[in-house]
């Protein structure tokens, strides 16, 4: 479970750019003691056969089977772990109602922790069998269950950002899930992020703890205040929902005469290592504040379809030079992979450069310029997801950390079939983006540490 690699020989797949997938074949990649990639060798390089020589013979190489593509670990940047036992139900209302009718009352539970280990173990288990290598994390609003999650990921050894949500509006948060007041809520936040830092075998930062207000409904300006301190004083990460359905973006509008995204950057809270998830009703100056603060949107493409009442624009945002990762938003998603969100950030894109209402004229019914290519969608889940977060994670390079995964084509239960001759390295990626399923994901690594592996 916990043996780490020191050399693994494949056909490497990474985005280094936006929009330009690249392929080594036959690559060697080698890892060092602290986890990091040392080199990436390929055939021709000076060093690449005795070093290929020297991990023979020591027997420390992993060696990829024909028909497997090693991948960099997928990037969720926004899911919500309390929301796991809610997966694929429950999304027949609009958000408001979605959090007081279902939401908070499953939230609400994690006041119980033995109900939280399950689920969390439960969790992180899936998250890692689907290659999810990187997650940030809402726990609830509960610091003992969220502690847990935290060593939950650790023992596992999914790298992971875990924040206890704070949420102290008495108007919108129900009585029996709130926090008592804003102070609480912040001193609970100060607290997890004492905990994660200290805990046992956490000294290489594996896990890190976020600053989480849930929203701008349901925090109070006190809160909202005093965790922009808190952000600051700790140099922390921030995560928090913004602009994201018509009824969130009114709500912040009304209240502050202002974006939520302007109103956060007042409380301190839009900063390099903010994650500012979904987005979607940002206007073109928000976009150029969260360049600036050199932020990030974590784009949720499928949960959008449910509760956001709009796609996000993905294309203007990196035009604006925002950093874009994805995230499944689990539960408001009902997705567990990166590759689906992937796929569904391609599929959404379409739809607004084309349009929906096929009763208007073909040249008014979309946005023009808004499609996103197969090879920019894998870069937001892999590279743009690390570049968000700040990490060294996400690309296949030296003084990377070796997050990874190894896909395999040839696995048996699965709709992921390449046949020979007509499917070559980028083709076999916009495959695997599509029909790669768990079984497809043969070995995972973290820092070097294996963390799944089929065999
Ligand atoms: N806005 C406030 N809380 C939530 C949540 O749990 N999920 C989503 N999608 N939006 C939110
Ligand atoms: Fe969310």
């Amino acid at each position: 479970m916990s043996a780490t690699v020191k050399a693994v020989l494949g056909t490497a797949i990474d985005a280094p750019q936006l929009g330009a997938i690249r392929v080594r074949e036959s690559a060697l990649l080698l890892i060092a003691d602290d986890g990091l990639i040392e080199a990436v060798l390929l055939p021709g390089d000076a060093e690449y056969d005795p070093a290929l020589a020297k991990v023979r013979r020591k027997q420390t190489l992993i060696e990829l089977g024909s028909g497997e593509y090693l991948l960099p670990g997928l990037i969720d940047l926004h899911n919500h772990a309390p929301q796991w036992p809610q997966l694929g139900k429950a999304l027949d209302v609009p958000l408001a109602d979605w959090l007081a009718r279902y939401t908070f009352p499953l939230e609400a539970k994690y006041a119980d922790e033995e109900f939280a280990g399950r689920v969390y173990e439960s969790l992180v288990t899936a998250m890692i069998a689907n290659g999810t290598t990187t997650a940030m994390y809402f726990g609830s609003a509960h610091l003992p269950a969220t502690r847990l999650l935290a060593e939950i990921c650790l023992s596992k050894g999914q790298r992971a950002l875990v924040g206890r949500v704070a949420m102290d509006a008495a108007d919108t948060c129900p009585d029996y899930y709130r926090d008592e007041n804003a102070g609480l809520a912040i001193e609970e936040t100060e607290d997890l992020i004492a905990q994660v830092l200290t805990m046992p075998g956490n000294a290489a930062r594996l896990v890190q703890p976020v600053v989480t207000p849930r929203f701008i409904p349901s925090c109070t300006d006190e809160l909202l205040a005093g965790l922009g301190e808190v952000a600051r004083t700790n140099q922390a990460h921030v995560q928090t929902h913004c602009s994201e359905s018509d009824w969130a973006h009114e709500y912040g509008l009304a209240r502050y005469g202002q974006t939520d995204t302007v109103s956060y950057d007042q409380f301190g809270l839009v900063t390099r290592r903010t994650v500012l998830a979904h987005c979607n009703l940002v206007s073109v100056d928000d976009l150029d504040l969260i360049a600036t603060r050199g932020a990030a949107v974590a784009h949720c493409p499928l949960s959008n379809a449910y509760f956001a009442n709009a796609v996000f624009p993905v294309r203007r945002a990196l035009q604006s030079g925002v950093h874009v990762g994805l995230g499944t938003d689990i539960s408001g998603g009902p997705g567990t992979s990166i590759l689906r969100a992937m796929a569904d950030t391609v599929v959404m894109s379409r739809l607004l450069e084309d349009g929906v209402d096929a009763g208007l004229a073909a040249a008014t019914r979309g946005v023009a310029e808004s499609r996103v290519s197969f090879a920019e969608a894998f870069y937001l889940g892999t590279t743009g997801g690390g570049i968000a977060l700040d990490l060294p994670i996400g690309l296949l390079a030296p003084g990377m950390a070796f997050d990874a995964i190894a896909v395999d084509t040839a696995a048996a239960e699965s709709d992921l079939i390449m046949w020979e001759g007509l499917d070559s390295g980028e083709e076999a990626l916009h495959k695997i983006i599509h029909s790669a399923n768990r079984n497809n994901i043969r070995r995972v690594w973290v820092g070097g540490r294996s963390v799944k592996s089929a065999i």
